[in-house]
């Protein structure tokens, strides 16, 4: 954006949204910076680096005044900013909510000077706003370095050891700091050999990271696994019961606050997926998560406890189990008996980040225990960062979504323990290897901050920032992504009903890849309909997890929403949507206009050469030709597919191969 977007810039590294240019209204302009605290001495380097001219003495004329003041009277991390005099100021409370006014400055533009800015105070809707890597220090051999990572290998680790030179991951976290990320998971939640070992003899690395993010107002946590006792600490057992086993916990924790003190927490996967858990030991989850809890909380430190714990070796001839269940049968029990500084960190839905899902009914039914809300930012179901796909739609969807009834609190309101998300960064030279799913990283931690902020407005906000203020620009982008979403679920999966993605990379279309595997993720196709029985009357009585108004609401054919039918319901192809198509003609129709809408982004994407910088043009054209060949291959599997299956013709008499 600076100078000829024409230019090829040469890709070292891309800026994302914080290029020199996005400062250049401060530039030249008087500051002051007042207060006390660490993180004061970020904002002082970042207004020296965007070349504001400080004010000694007072500061009272700056042009900005930021100031960490207990005057200030706002909530931890808040800020007000208010115009008065031809200053503008920024006030708050601690040093934190002082480096988030000053990135909110940054964001305003040149409307910061204005004489009509209005004064506002900007407080987090959630204290804790994580994001999670699923990077391991070694390459996996199916995994790769980082587990559902689209982006290339980690920004931390390279060749099996922290990288020596960091200055990426503080490029990082400043641009994290800058849409109000405060907690970063550093490992995968599949606690490897390797990384068991972060917990101890490999603390100096979480440490060195540790140091990078904290002048960012960003806490480190570690994924740790439940056999550490044995897999590291030499033990018999793992029994969260055992007198030794307890002491060992404590003692890992004790270690690791010595190194760390402002360490954030563990994050833990168990019996889920293969990782080690309470189960074996005939303990339960609360047992599993407190022997954890009780060794942290004497540090301030938190445990993020996964919720994903379901029977991975279904036999799909079973019909009587359903994966969507079990988050519910496993902790709803359990509700009341968790340690107070344990947080159960819940997936939005009750499968695994589908592009559909309905909201997890663990959320609502937890009533005595923290919860949080995951995020996928890493777009594993949808297009792997090869697919342009702007997520925040959707996540608003979830985050508006009132699990009591229309009226109630929304789930966002419902979460005590804060937004959690998994990371799509790597180290590709544009991060996110696709440079439109930088959109998704942004959109993420503003809306973690304030689920109440637009989508399409925070997409406005990450263009101007990104590219500058070309109104061609903004308009192409946004209608590249606008709809994507939408246009991604219209090609594949229908009617949330889910997976239909090759097993193992879950990339791209395979109907039946799941259908007779161990994963519990079925769709039961057959010659006369589709969909899963999830209700209560007639199938697996996974509706009447929900309170009410959903469980009626989603029980019943006349009021299940559309786009969840198959999720909840069996129907025959021949069933009649409430749009007056039927089941049938309705796939044929979304996968052939959804491949449609891909030819159009395509050609919108084009009007941009010359507009966007080079390298980024060239980028998302070459994604965007994968993912109109991709869309066409899912359109044609999908539509071909159901064609075979049920022998119902296109209505519209289109070829279907
Ligand atoms: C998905 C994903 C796994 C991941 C798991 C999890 O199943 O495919 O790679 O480990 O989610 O969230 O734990």
């Amino acid at each position: 954006m600076t100078g000829d977007p024409r230019e090829v810039a040469p890709i070292g590294e891309h800026p994302m949204w914080l290029p020199d240019a996005a400062t250049a209204h401060l530039r030249g302009r008087t500051v002051a910076v007042r207060g006390a605290g660490r993180l004061l001495e970020t904002v002082r380097g970042e207004a020296s680096r965007a070349g504001m001219v400080f004010e000694e003495a007072g500061g009272d004329g700056a042009d900005l005044v930021i100031e960490a003041t207990t005057d200030a009277a706002t909530a931890p991390e808040g800020f007000e900013v208010s115009r008065a005099g031809g200053a503008t100021r920024v006030r708050a409370t601690t040093d934190s909510g002082a480096l988030y006014g000053w990135f909110h400055v940054v964001r305003l533009g040149a409307t910061a000077f204005d004489d009509t800015l209005p004064t506002a105070r900007h407080e987090p809707q959630h204290a804790m706003r994580m994001l999670d890597h699923w990077d391991n220090v070694d390459v996996h051999p199916v995994m790769g370095q980082v587990e559902r990572g689209y982006a290339g290998g980690s920004i931390f680790f390279a060749d099996g050891r922290l990288r020596d030179d960091l200055s990426r991951v503080e490029r990082y976290a400043r641009l994290l700091a800058s849409i109000g990320i405060n907690r970063v998971g550093l490992n995968n939640v599949n606690v490897h050999a390797r990384e068991a070992r972060l917990l101890t003899d490999g603390l100096g690395i979480v440490a060195r990271l540790a140091d990078v993010y904290r002048p960012w107002g960003i806490r480190v946590h570690l994924s740790a696994s439940f056999a550490a006792p044995i897999t590291v600490g030499g033990l018999a057992t793992a029994d969260p019961l055992d007198p030794d086993v307890i002491e060992w916990w404590a003692d890992a924790a004790a270690r690791v606050y010595r190194e760390i003190p402002d360490f954030g927490g563990f994050v833990v996967k168990a019996d889920s997926e293969g990782q080690p858990g309470p189960f074996a030991y005939g303990r339960d989850h609360a047992d599993g998560a407190n022997v954890l809890a009780r060794a942290l909380a004497p540090h301030d430190g938190i445990v993020h406890w996964r919720a994903f714990v379901y029977n991975h070796r279904q036999d799909w001839r079973d019909r009587s189990t359903d994966r969507a269940r079990a988050a519910y049968d496993h902790f709803t029990p359990l509700d009341g008996r968790f340690h107070e500084n344990v947080v159960l960190q819940v997936k939005h839905g009750p499968m695994d980040f589908q592009v559909r899902e309905p909201v997890s009914p663990v959320i609502p039914a937890m009533r005595e225990t923290a919860v949080a809300l995951e995020l996928q930012v890493t777009q594993e179901y949808t297009g792997q960062q090869r697919h342009a796909v702007y997520l925040a739609p959707w996540w608003r969807e979830i985050l508006d979504f009132p699990p009591f009834g229309d009226g109630g609190p929304s789930l966002a309101e419902t979460v005590r323990g804060g937004i959690v998300a998994v990371s799509n960064v790597g180290d590709d030279p544009f991060w996110t290897g696709h440079p439109l799913a930088q959109a998704n990283l942004y959109a993420y931690g503003r809306l973690a901050w304030d689920a109440g902020l637009d989508p399409g407005a925070i997409l406005d906000e990450w263009i101007a920032l990104t590219f500058g203020d070309d109104e061609d620009v903004r308009r192409g982008i946004r209608s590249v992504l606008d709809d994507s979403w939408l246009t991604y679920e219209a090609y594949t999966a229908p009617l949330g009903v889910g997976f239909m993605v090759t097993p193992g990379s879950h990339y791209g279309p395979s109907v039946d890849g799941y259908e007779y595997s161990p994963w519990g993720t079925y769709h039961f196709a057959d010659r006369d309909g589709v969909g899963v029985d999830r209700t209560v009357a007639a199938g697996t009585g996974f509706a009447g997890q929900y309170p009410s108004p959903w469980r009626e609401t989603y029980e019943s054919l006349e009021t299940v929403p559309d786009e969840l039918l198959l999720f909840f319901h069996h129907v025959p192809y021949e069933h009649v949507l409430r749009n007056g198509k039927t089941v049938i003609q309705h796939i044929y129709d979304t996968h052939i206009d959804g491949a449609d809408a891909v030819d159009r982004k395509v050609a919108e994407w084009d009007e941009l050469e010359g507009r966007v910088p080079a390298d980024v043009f060239a980028r998302g054209r070459d994604l965007l030709a994968e993912q109109q060949r991709s869309a066409r291959e899912w359109r044609d599997h999908v539509c071909t597919y159901f064609w075979r299956k049920s022998g119902v013709p296109d209505a519209g008499d289109r070829v279907i191969p």
